[in-house]
């Protein structure tokens, strides 16, 4: 089975690059020399982020590209496949944040959260995925989302998906076994990017830089773990909440770790 290699030379594909997370990781795998293939929807924004990426020294190819769409998730595959011949990793990061209270929840909402962020993940992956097991070598890399492992009040459709996509990778990680294909889901908690930009947090819970969740995409190309949880207070919630539910949804009440919109509530340190 080949070792792990650094992105240098490969062919990365990463969906949601025109902002946030996406784009700081294709930046940061520019300055690896990765062979970068951007996609999301708005096109103008892409060139701009593959120009930082030329700049950097990789080469760029910008496919405009709803992941929402299979005919669309399979241009983008094939596009990159035809430009350099093999698809290397796949960092499937393009999202958006549904939410819903219980008492107001639709189908729609669940719909349109499950169409970007579970299928819009699930057709990169397996669009990629019969490249990487010919070449028995490549690592499909997802960004779900701390929600996944606690999901918080609002955030149902949100976390429904999230959900489903880390499960589904948990099993398809283990079922590959073997192939030379690697899975790595990385649970960002809260990220400061335009998603989340007009959402306030508890300083317990609060932003990091996008930059941060690409260092720990570069890192985790290297070292291949199943899983990422960041930041380290996250961690710590995780095993908290995995020992004891009601202690979790208590922390959540308490903190307010849903976050607010308009006003701080009542206990809670601002920002
Ligand atoms: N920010 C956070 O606190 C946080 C925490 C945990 C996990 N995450 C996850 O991290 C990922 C990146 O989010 P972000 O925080 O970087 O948010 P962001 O800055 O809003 O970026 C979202 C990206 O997804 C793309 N996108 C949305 N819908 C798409 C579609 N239908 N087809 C193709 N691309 C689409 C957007 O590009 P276009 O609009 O150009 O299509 C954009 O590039 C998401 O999966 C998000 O759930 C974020």
């Amino acid at each position: 089975m080949p070792s792990p290699q650094p992105p240098t030379g490969r062919t990365c594909i990463v969906t949601g690059a025109s902002s946030g997370i996406g784009r700081a990781t294709a930046i940061a795998l520019a300055e690896k020399s990765a062979h970068l293939c951007l996609a999301a929807r708005n096109e103008a924004a892409l060139e701009e982020v593959a120009a930082l990426c030329r700049a950097a020294g990789a080469e760029a190819l910008v496919q405009p590209t709803d992941v929402t769409s299979r005919a669309e998730v399979d241009r983008l595959i094939q596009a990159a496949f035809d430009h350099w011949g093999r698809i290397d990793v796949l960092v499937a990061c393009a999202g958006a944040y549904v939410r819903a209270h219980a008492m107001a929840l639709t189908v729609e909402d669940l719909e349109r959260s499950l169409a970007v962020n579970f299928y819009g993940t699930v057709y990169c992956m397996l669009a990629a995925l019969p490249h990487m097991l010919r070449q028995r070598d490549g690592h499909l890399i997802l960004v779900t989302s701390m929600d996944a492992k606690k999901g918080l009040p609002l955030d149902g459709p949100y976390v429904a998906a999230k959900a489903a996509a880390s499960g589904l990778a948990e099993c398809m990680r283990q079922d590959l076994h073997g192939t030379g294909v690697h899975i790595t889901t990385v649970f960002p908690a809260r990220v400061d990017t335009p998603l989340i930009g007009s959402l306030r947090v508890p300083a317990v819970s609060a932003k990091i830089p996008p930059e941060a969740v690409a260092a720990a995409i570069v890192k985790a190309l290297r070292n291949r773990p199943p899983e990422v949880i960041l930041p380290f207070q996250a961690r710590l919630f995780h095993y908290v909440n995995t020992c004891s539910p009601r202690l979790g949804d208590w922390f959540v009440r308490v903190l307010h770790l849903e976050g607010w919109e308009d006003g701080v509530p009542e206990g809670v340190t601002r920002l």
